[in-house]
């Protein structure tokens, strides 16, 4: 059966207790079962990891080049992480990267991303949806 990753990296592990009023209250769990049933119609299964390192979510993308395609919300490591980034670079599907909250209308030092130039596509500020939304796009131009 092909896979979706379904990648989260810092302080995401804890959605629905993190400062809701900007992240909502979904929890991960709940975005990992939406994505789901997002890709079942094209008989896919997601792989959800979240890791709070840098070091170890490099390691889950270097394991997952088999997979279709990818969801990847990096958090704050989109502003500096360049090992993510080299990554990245060298994960042969498209991905898609999502951010819940709206950064651009947010603190500046959250408005530049280092991994956006690489994705399919960058979803922000649509909470919980934006992963519904990565999937269906996954799922469209996938072939
Ligand atoms: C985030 C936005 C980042 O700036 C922040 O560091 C996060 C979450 C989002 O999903 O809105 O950890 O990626």
């Amino acid at each position: 059966m092909s896979e979706v990753l379904l990648l989260n990296g810092p302080n995401l592990g804890i959605l629905g207790r993190r400062e809701p009023e900007i992240y909502g209250t979904e929890t991960l769990a709940d975005i990992e079962r939406a994505v789901g049933e997002e890709v079942a119609g094209r008989g896919w299964r997601v792989v959800a990891r979240q890791h709070d390192c840098e070091g170890l979510m490099i390691r889950t993308i270097q394991d997952s080049y088999e997979t279709v395609g990818a969801i990847v919300n990096p958090g704050a490591l989109m502003i500096a992480g360049w090992s993510l980034r080299d990554a990245l670079a060298n994960y042969p599907r498209p991905w898609l990267e999502v951010h819940l909250s709206n950064v651009w209308a947010r603190e500046s030092f959250r408005h530049d991303s280092v991994l956006a130039p690489l994705a399919a596509g960058v979803i922000v500020g649509l909470g919980a949806l934006g992963y519904r939304l990565a999937a269906r796009a996954l799922v469209a131009t996938v072939p």
